[in-house]
Parts: structure tokens; sequence; C-alpha cells
């Protein structure tokens, strides 16, 4: 899909939430491409909490300011999720010890709300290492186009839910695709087989069962479900959007593989690719039982500095793609210095866990500077548990990564997950999860 397209798309939302005068039709400006016109900003400062006092210690970041910064990303930028969702099951549907080629277990589970029928749930496809008794740390992600696609393996059942059409522009919602042009669509971001031989387990799962990614898929997904309203809900400017949903449906795997045996829940990292990048993020810094967080090629709303102008805009996506954040977060659209946070502060959430961002050269949709510049920026926070980010002021060379509890890598080529990625990803965690 050519993001492009959303470059005029009118900010629908902007006039709703009055936080300001602002246009109720703010007209989104083009996308900046150039460095030199990218804007000077200061950064709000994650160690200062919101009346001036500083943020002096681990302590005074654990009790106090990370508590103060989820509420402000919750009220501003991602909304609020539910506090209570009922009893959560799980069904566990297949095992079979012999799935790629004798190399790896595989399971498929089906969580479900016992009070929500009408939420058919999420099905997780997991493969573990063949390691005896050994728990397997295990990358946890979800995907774009169903689990039959993560796979090359022809028995894994095809999703019958809402599926989107990536070969049309703009894209198209539509009902599921036929078996065959699907199957293994996306084996190339998850490599099954590569993370088995490397010793860790893949949790994934496709993120439409959690809700459909259109601006009514709420109706049909968890926010519908979970709504005392239901479809006749009208949602307040801070309640959760899609990406909220789907981050909610990433800490319920976790919940489930903190129950399967098998697994070390204390080894689980949370990993997402562009709008799912962004859900990562959202999801390891919310939950801390994901010891680590992995967020690729993330962009606006993810790792991407909102202040620096250059690729897409808050402007830019609440446009396109309102269904993904808190109405509110639309009201900062060409006024990004009035919002309370940044997404540096999203990243240092994470601390003192490790995170590792990723970029790639030529995504320029995503700003990779500005991806670069929120790893480092979260730094400060990291070094208040004695731990170093990025020391490094410049990105490194293409092919190359940084860091330390903050890793950085920057990839040649365009917007994906690759099996480079994958590489730097596999380091990082064997890094931080020695034995
Ligand atoms: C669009 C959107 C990005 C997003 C991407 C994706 O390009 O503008 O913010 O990351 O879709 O998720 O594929």
């Amino acid at each position: 899909m050519d993001p492009r397209q959303y470059l005029a798309a009118p900010v629908l939302l902007a006039g709703l939430f009055s936080l300001a005068p602002i246009p109720s039709r703010a007209v989104a400006p083009p996308a900046n491409f150039e460095e030199a016109l990218a804007g000077t900003y200061t950064l709000p400062d994650p160690l200062t909490m919101q009346d001036g006092s500083p943020v002096k210690t681990a302590a005074d970041w654990t009790t106090k300011r990370r508590p103060e910064l989820l509420e402000l990303f919750e009220e501003h930028v991602y909304g609020h999720p539910p506090a209570l969702w009922g009893t959560l099951q799980f069904e566990v549907l297949e095992v079979l010890e012999n799935a790629l080629d004798g190399k790896a277990t595989r399971k498929r589970v089906r969580i479900f709300l016992k009070e929500h029928p009408e939420w058919t749930g999420i099905e997780v496809l997991l493969y573990l290492p063949k390691t005896g008794n050994k728990k397997v740390p295990c990358f946890v992600g979800l995907n774009f186009n169903g689990n039959h696609a993560a796979t090359v393996e022809a028995d894994v059942p095809i999703s019958t839910n809402w599926m989107r059409d990536t070969q049309a522009n703009p894209p198209r919602n539509k009902p599921p695709q036929s078996p065959d042009t699907t199957r293994g669509s996306e084996h190339s971001r998850w490599l099954p087989e590569k993370l088995i031989a490397a010793g860790f387990g893949l949790a994934t799962a496709y993120y439409g069962d959690i809700e459909p990614d259109y601006a009514g898929g709420w109706k049909v997904g968890i926010r519908g479900a979970l709504s005392p309203q239901g479809v006749a809900t009208e949602w307040k400017a801070n309640e959760w959007g899609g990406i909220g949903a789907w981050a909610w449906g990433l800490s319920r795997i976790l919940d489930y593989l903190e129950s399967d045996p098998a697994v070390d829940a204390q080894k689980c990292a949370v990993i997402g690719h562009s709008r799912l990048g962004k859900t990562a993020l959202w999801a390891g810094a919310r939950d801390e039982r994901f010891s680590i967080v992995l967020a690729n090629d993330s962009g606006e709303g993810g790792a991407a500095l909102m202040r620096r102008n250059y690729g897409e805009t808050v402007a830019i996506i609440t446009g396109a793609f309102p269904h993904w954040f808190a109405g509110r977060w639309s009201s900062y659209a060409n006024r990004e210095t009035e919002c309370p946070v940044d997404q540096h502060e999203l990243v240092a959430l994470v601390a003192p866990r490790p995170v590792a961002v990723g970029s790639a050269v030529e995504d320029r949709w995503a700003d990779p500077l500005g991806e670069f510049l929120s790893a480092k920026n979260a730094g400060a926070v990291y070094q208040l548990f004695g731990k170093k980010g990025l020391e490094s002021e410049l990105q490194p060379a293409v092919g190359e990564s940084i860091g330390n509890s903050i890793g950085y890598h920057l990839r040649a080529g365009k917007h994906d997950l690759t099996e480079e990625d994958w590489g730097q990803y596999i380091k990082f965690c064997a890094r931080h999860w020695p034995g």
C-alpha cells in the first residue's frame, strides 16, 4: 500500500474534542522528507513530573513518574482500556509433536471470554523447539494476514475472519480470501524454522481476531464486546482505539503462555512490525510481564518522535486511521508541541527492561531518524536504573546495531520485517537472556 494516498486526508475527529481552538477539519499538510525542514522542538522531559518536580531515583520513576506517563499516554494517545473483562478461558485445539519436519511442537490454542461469546476470541499458533523439559523463551507477536499466512505448513487452518486486501489501493475490507493465495504469504516475517533453530518459541495470532482493522471493526471486536453499550457505543475522546485493543490481546496471549508449562514466561519478548510495532511498544510499555520489547519500523504512533516533522505526522495518521487511537490524539494534529508526551517516553516506559527499535533506511514514511532519536532520548530513564541506552549520538551505519539495554539497528531496504531484522532481535534477546 502506498501510504501517501492519505496525504490530504482531513482530520475528521479533530473538532470533536475541544482541548484547544483548532479547526474542525484540519487538513494534513503533505509529509515532509527534507531533513532541513524537520523543524526544531523541545522534547518533554521524562524525568520531570507534570507538577515540575524532578524524578531523581529509580523509585521515583517506578512509583510516580511511570504511572503518571502511562496515564498521559492513555488519556492523550492510545486511550484507556477497560479494567475488567470477565473470565478468560483457553481451549487447546491441537498439539502436534512433529511440526516443522519434526523440529517443533505446534500448538493451537483459542483464547476467549466466558461472558462474551459474541467475541470469537484469539487463535494462537505456537511453535516450540524440542528441548525436553526445559522451558523455552518465546517471541510473541500479532500477524497481519492470519496464522496460516505466517507458516508454510499446509494444515494450519485458514482464518475465516475479516481480511485486509493488501493488493488493493486503497485497501478494501473484504471477506477471507481463498486458501491458496494467502497461505505462507507472511512467512518471511515470522520464519518459525529460523526461530526454532535458534532455540526460541514463537506465539503468533491474527490481529483481526481481536478487532478487524477498519473504522467499524470494533463492533465485531473486543472493544464492542466489552463496551456496556455494545455496537451503540459513542467513544469518548480518551477511550481505547484499535492499537489499545490489539495490545490488550497481546497481554491475553501472555496470560495463556504463563499457563503453558513448556514456555518460560519470564522470557517472553513482544514484537511487532509497523502498526503492529506501535502495538507491541504500547503492549510492552503497559505490561511489565513482557521481559523484552521489540518495535520494528513502528513509525508515527510507535517509536518515531511526534514533534519531528518528517514522514507521517499526527495529522496524517489520525486522518487516515482514526480508529487506531484515542480520539483525543487527533486534536494534536499540527500542534504536536501541545501534547504532554512524546514517543521517547513511550520507549522509556519499558525501563528497566531491554527494548530494541529497528528501522529501515528506505522506510522514510516511518522516520528512521525519529525512531533513533526516540530510543536515544529514552536513555535518561535507563540511567536511573544503572543501565545504558544508546551511547552514540549518531545513527549506526546501515546494517549495524548499537546499544545496551536500549538497542537500535538500521537495515538497508524498505518497510518490512525481514530475516536480517530477526537476526538483530535474536542477537539482542540472546544477549539479555543468557543461558
Ligand atoms: C500505513 C500507516 C503507518 C503504518 C502502516 C502499516 O502506512 O501510515 O503508520 O505503520 O500503514 O501498519 O502497515
